[in-house]
């Protein structure tokens, strides 16, 4: 991923981050930081880029054309125009879901203000998104690009080490992670708890999950309000589908649960949910022959919600064939209807999962959905 810092302090951001993690990611090319000091575009031959404001204030503010410049030439130089963020506290507050998102661009420019600000004008003609990085202000956007530039680059493969310590942490589930120990098994006195020297991974991360919540709800309480129990409900005939389905829930959710429809037991037993519950149902677009039962919706009749959040993923199905897809719409708007019959608010439907970038670009809006507040 390529990061485009458009600053009036280039020295600021190559220092802050050509160190530690991201000064390996950038030596092993899984990064690029590309900074351009925007007083290089100033039209003056003071190199003076702002100016006093209309209408009389305090403070400088920065003029429109020599943004409007510098952004300009990074696009010509990338090729086309790029997802422009700015760094204001007027934008978006940054969270996990942004980030992730951000994280799925391949080249991002960020914009950084200072003094007053920027003339709204450029603002207007080159930004995407407006993005703030807390509810306080900085005397410049330079500490904000830093901040998204390290926690964008952890989600870029290669970053870290071990691409699964970017998979599960703090505030995926709306939940924060719970405490760690390490080596020696007692320190002053105090000892690690002993479960984590069981080796029983299912208590393990029961032990995990109760300490999420219990320190959630001690250190976060807002976030708390708006994490759910996440159950995948799914028919999958092929072990390559299960696969992806539960990949997928596991991208969502740290502690999902499963039940698997294909199984005479889960369709027989009661499956009943609340609002503080969000199904993800995953089945396939087309059922084979020896399926044990002859419709979609029959693998749904034993569950029950009560406004219960829920999403729909449907699989194997051909985008490519006009036809095809028209089935497809056609299956998902049946299976809504009789999920919604059933006490399911449909929040989203992913048809062909299977593309991994449609994926994940669904299970992110679902995310940030979840963090917005669904219940
Ligand atoms: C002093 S601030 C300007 C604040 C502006 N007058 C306002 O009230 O919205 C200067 C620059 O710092 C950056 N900045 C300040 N606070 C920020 C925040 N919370 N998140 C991201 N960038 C911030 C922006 O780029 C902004 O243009």
């Amino acid at each position: 991923m390529n990061f485009h810092v458009l600053t009036l302090f280039p020295d600021m951001i190559e220092q802050g981050l050509h160190t530690s993690i991201l000064g390996k990611a950038m030596e092993k090319g899984c990064i690029t930081l590309e900074t351009t000091n925007i007083r290089e575009f100033a039209a003056n031959k003071y190199n003076r880029v702002d100016d006093y404001p209309y209408g009389g204030g305090a403070g400088m503010v920065m003029e429109a054309e020599p943004v409007y410049r510098a952004c300009k030439s990074v696009e010509q130089k990338i090729g086309r125009p790029v997802r422009t963020v700015y760094l204001t506290p007027q934008g978006r507050v940054l969270n996990q879901t942004i980030v992730e998102e951000l994280a799925m661009e391949e080249e991002l420019i960020l914009l950084c203000g200072h003094y007053e600000g920027i003339d709204e004008r450029v603002l207007e003609d080159v930004v995407t998104d407006y993005i703030s990085i807390g509810d306080y202000v900085l005397t410049g956007g330079e500490l904000g690009a830093m901040v998204l530039i390290d926690a964008v680059s952890r989600f870029v493969p290669g970053v870290l080490s071990n691409e699964e310590s970017s998979q599960f942490e703090s505030l995926q589930d709306n939940l924060l992670e719970y405490p760690h120990y390490t080596r020696p098994e007692e320190w002053r006195g105090k000892k690690v708890p002993p479960v984590l020297l069981s080796g029983d991974h299912r208590k393990i991360e029961a032990w995990r999950y109760e300490k999420s919540v219990e320190r959630t709800k001690e250190r976060r309480p807002d976030l708390l309000k708006n994490a759910v129990s996440v159950t995948c409900a799914f028919y999958a005939p092929e072990e390559s589908l299960r696969e992806m389905i539960l990949q997928t829930t596991g991208e969502m959710t740290r502690y999902g649960n499963f039940l698997d429809v294909g199984r005479k037991k889960i369709r027989k037993q009661r499956n009943a949910f609340g609002s503080g519950d969000f199904l993800l149902f995953a089945v396939p677009a087309c059922l084979p022959s020896d399926s044990p039962l002859a419709s979609h919706e029959e693998f749904f009749c034993s569950f029950h919600g009560k406004d219960t959040p829920a999403a729909l993923m449907i699989c194997g199905g051909s985008d490519e064939a006009d036809q095809a897809s028209g089935q497809l719409q056609l299956l998902s708007e049946r299976l809504k209807t009789a999920l919604e019959g059933r006490g399911f608010r449909i929040l989203d439907i992913c048809l062909n999962p299977e593309e991994s970038r449609k994926r994940r670009q669904f299970l992110l809006g679902l995310r940030e959905k979840i963090y917005r507040g669904i219940s």
